[in-house]
């Protein structure tokens, strides 16, 4: 059984769909076998992995009932375009709209040992059918004045979830992305959600960097684009794995750290 893990904010713009694509990639390279979800009508995720503008069926039409989900896989994706955003509307309207999502994804049978699932910005339905679909919510915040807020707005909507519909939901735990830690505000921020979230708040920080739109653009993961960037991801998915109990893939994504390590001492022996 495949662990599923969403990837939610209460605000756009905190790196959702960076981590989504990023933490697939180190859980690849690990030996994990990946499905990526992409719940979000603005399909940035599908476009960063390159899945074709006409690929067919998407998830709007799994969730409206149109296509059977595995047919709607394409390369290890099941990718999003604006159309979902009608499927919203049309689900809005049915019995047990917050289910449709879980019920697709037992349907789809891949073999797989993650399925990465990335939310809109918004709280609304999609992000509910989301929380309601996954074994673990994964929650992103920028170092920002309101992160505070953000975050515990979002996990209201773990808690009714699991309160409601999803009992065995856990919170995988908080990433501080986007971050600056060179300034005085984003370590305030990290401490004020230290406080307040404790052990839920990650070690690890994700870096703020250009080099992650960058690697967007070309639609390349950020470990082969920069990796002394992309370390950053493979320090937290040694967490997240820790927490997971899968030490299997942790050992290799350490090994993967050890590596990446070795190759800039290299770079850096060699001038
Ligand atoms: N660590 C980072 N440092 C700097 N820029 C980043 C970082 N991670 C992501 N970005 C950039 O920030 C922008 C927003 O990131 P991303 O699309 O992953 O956020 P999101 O939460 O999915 O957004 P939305 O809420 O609109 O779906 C993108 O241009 C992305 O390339
Ligand atoms: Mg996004």
């Amino acid at each position: 059984m495949a662990t599923t893990i969403t990837v939610l904010s209460q605000k756009g713009g905190t790196g959702k769909t960076t981590a989504v694509r990023s933490l697939a990639d180190v859980f690849s390279r690990a030996g994990a076998r990946v499905l990526c979800v992409d719940a979000d009508p603005q399909g940035n995720l599908s476009d960063y992995f390159e899945v074709s503008p006409d690929a067919h069926p998407t998830l709007g039409e799994v969730l409206t009932g149109r296509a059977e989900p595995a047919e709607a896989v394409h390369d290890g994706v099941i990718p999003a375009n604006l159309g979902l955003a009608e499927a919203e509307l049309v689900l809005a309207g049915k019995l047990g709209r917050e289910l449709t999502l879980r019920k697709a994804l037992r349907e789809v049978d891949g073999g797989y040992d993650f399925v990465l699932i990335d939310c809109p910005p918004t709280l609304g339905l999609l992000t509910v059918n989301a929380v309601v679909a996954c074994d673990y919510a994964l929650l992103t915040t920028e170092a920002q004045y309101f992160s505070l807020q953000g975050v515990e707005q979002a996990l209201e909507v773990v808690e009714l979830a699991r309160e409601n519909l999803n009992p065995g939901l856990g919170l995988l735990g908080v990433v501080l992305n986007i971050a600056d830690m060179r300034t005085a505000h984003s370590r305030n921020t990290q401490e004020t959600l230290r406080e307040h979230f404790g052990e839920a708040v990650f070690q690890t920080v994700i870096r703020q960097s250009i080099a992650y739109a960058e690697s967007a653009e070309r639609a390349v993961p950020i470990l082969d684009y920069r990796p002394d960037r992309g370390i950053d991801y493979v320090e937290l998915s040694i967490e997240l794995l820790d927490r997971l109990g899968r030490p299997d893939l942790r050992d290799a994504a350490e090994a993967l750290k050890q590596k990446l390590l070795r190759a800039r001492w290299d770079g850096w022996a060699a001038g």
